[in-house]
């Protein structure tokens, strides 16, 4: 079995990011064969400054390392290394519909936020598709947003096997339901696009300020709360085991705590969880080289396999 995920180098990493598909996917990290990568190219589609694109790549690469990837046991890599991709994008595109590139939800929600249309925009998710099928990934370890993504995949993999024949695996999306949403500060689905994220490598005066801007309602201090309408209350449970969760909501149900303290409590607990993976981050921010090993044996792998199936498509489509 392989697994395969990607992230965007789009903005800094949130709690969002980490619960939703960076945990599940390193927790994967001892049952299989594992790939994550930078998707820079596909970040491409909205950040249009090499600067800061390079800027959000590097951070992207340091904080996944430093939230747990084992290089000893997960190929890293960033996409813009293995350009193979590309060619099977195109492959892949000879084969896809405009009307299921036009129903997809990622696309009609950045329309939405006013972002410019651009074709590489809208045809992303061929671009997914081939990140995926290049690899000959089964399973992909994304929130709920990307699933539709996946299903794109499957459908693309689909048409191409039975017009060409058999060349590419079925991907099947992998979607840890208690955190398939994390909520942001306001409730909302936490993102970048929202503006309402906790950062992991956020911490201390910054960091609280941050978590003091959670949105609640106006019961004052003496009166009962409910845990289970309560944002902080939604955020802490991704922290904090059962017996902490109990303490709290009693707490809460008590009546006699003000929404501070909870946000007090949540903001120890915060800080306290990621404290490893920003002392992790501060040694890897010294120690280029190693990142650079680890990026180049990444890549070298994924192109291995990627020329491979590349070689199979363009077999199967009559270019050889
Ligand atoms: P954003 O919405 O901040 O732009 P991305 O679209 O870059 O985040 O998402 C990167 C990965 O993190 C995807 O697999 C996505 O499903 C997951 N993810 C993002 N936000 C959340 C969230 N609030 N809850 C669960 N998973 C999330
Ligand atoms: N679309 C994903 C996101 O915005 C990133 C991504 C690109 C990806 N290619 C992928 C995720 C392949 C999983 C598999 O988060």
């Amino acid at each position: 079995m392989r697994i395969l995920s990607g992230i965007q180098p789009s903005g800094k990493l949130h709690v969002g990011n980490y619960f939703g598909m960076m945990q599940p996917a390193i927790q994967m990290q001892d049952q299989a064969e594992i790939f994550l990568f930078i998707a820079d190219y596909h970040a491409l589609t909205t950040t249009q400054d090499a600067k800061i694109l390079k800027k959000l790549t590097n951070d992207a690469v340091l904080d996944f390392l430093a939230c747990g990837i084992d290089p000893k046991k997960t190929f890293f890599y960033k996409q813009s290394d293995v350009p193979e991709v590309h060619e099977l994008a195109w492959l892949l595109s000879t084969v896809t519909p405009m009307g299921l590139l036009e129903r997809c939800h990622s696309y009609k929600d950045k329309m939405s936020k006013g972002i410019p249309s651009s074709h590489a925009l809208f045809s992303y998710p061929v671009l997914m598709a081939s990140d995926i099928l290049s690899i000959n990934a089964d399973i992909i370890p994304v929130g709920k947003d990307q699933k539709q993504h996946v299903e794109v995949t499957r459908d693309l993999a689909e048409r191409f096997n039975n017009l060409f024949g058999e060349v590419f695996v079925i991907p099947k999306p992998s979607i840890k339901e208690s955190v398939s949403v994390v909520p942001g500060i306001d409730g909302q689905k936490m993102s970048k696009s929202y503006k309402n994220t906790i950062d992991i490598f956020d911490s201390g005066n910054s960091l609280k300020k941050r978590i003091m801007k959670i949105i609640t309602d106006s019961k004052d201090l003496h009166e009962p709360k409910n845990p289970k309408s309560c944002n902080i209350f939604s955020i802490y449970k991704l922290f904090a085991n059962e017996t902490e969760q109990k303490e709290l909501a009693e707490l809460y149900y008590a009546g006699g705590m003000g929404y501070g303290h909870a946000k007090t409590i949540l903001y120890e607990t915060i800080e306290r969880y990621f404290a490893p993976m920003r002392e992790k981050k501060l040694e890897l921010v010294n120690n280029k080289d190693l990142v650079d090993d680890i990026l180049s044996d990444g890549a070298k792998k994924a192109s291995n396999i990627s020329s491979d199936v590349l070689c199979r498509a363009r077999l199967a489509v009559g270019l050889e």
